[in-house]
């Protein structure tokens, strides 16, 4: 089933130079950039993004981490895009994600983990609404 799911290269990866290399795993797997931009957000949007997360004792650092330098924002598309994504991106804490994955290969924190993927279609679809109104 063709699906679409929102992504975030967070800051990390803008200011360690790896988005070229995180895209081209995305796209070598076979998924589509359907669209794409690059923004510094505001803590409003942090918090409309991670609304779930807004109580959690890890969110303030969390916040200020990913308001802290620009991100690359992107829809990509592809069957069962939203798992493949999140396989692709590896375990959410970099220093138990698997060698091969995003996070397993390039990352040693559960914060300053480089990328985000929607975790259902549910999701999916308010966080592309949120980042990408109208498309
Ligand atoms: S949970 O507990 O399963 O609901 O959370 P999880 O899906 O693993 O993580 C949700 C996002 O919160 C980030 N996170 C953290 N940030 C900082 N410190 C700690 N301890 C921490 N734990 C989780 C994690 O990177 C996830 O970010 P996204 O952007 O959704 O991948």
């Amino acid at each position: 089933m063709t699906q679409r799911t929102l992504v975030l290269l967070k800051p990390d990866a803008v200011k360690r130079g790896l988005v070229g290399q995180i895209l081209a795993r995305f796209e070598a797997k076979g998924l589509t950039i359907v669209a794409m931009e690059h923004r510094t957000i505001d803590a409003g949007q942090a918090d409309a993004h991670y609304a779930e997360h807004v109580e959690r004792d890890f969110y303030p650092p969390l916040r200020d981490f990913v308001t802290s330098g620009p991100i690359v924002s992107l829809v990509l598309e592809g069957d069962e895009a939203i798992e493949v994504v999140r396989a692709l991106n590896g375990a959410t804490d970099g220093r138990k994600a698997a060698p091969g994955t995003i996070r397993g290969d390039f990352s040693l924190s559960n914060r300053e983990n480089l990328v985000h993927g929607s975790d259902s279609p549910e999701s999916a679809e308010r966080e592309i609404a949120l980042w990408f109104p109208g498309l």
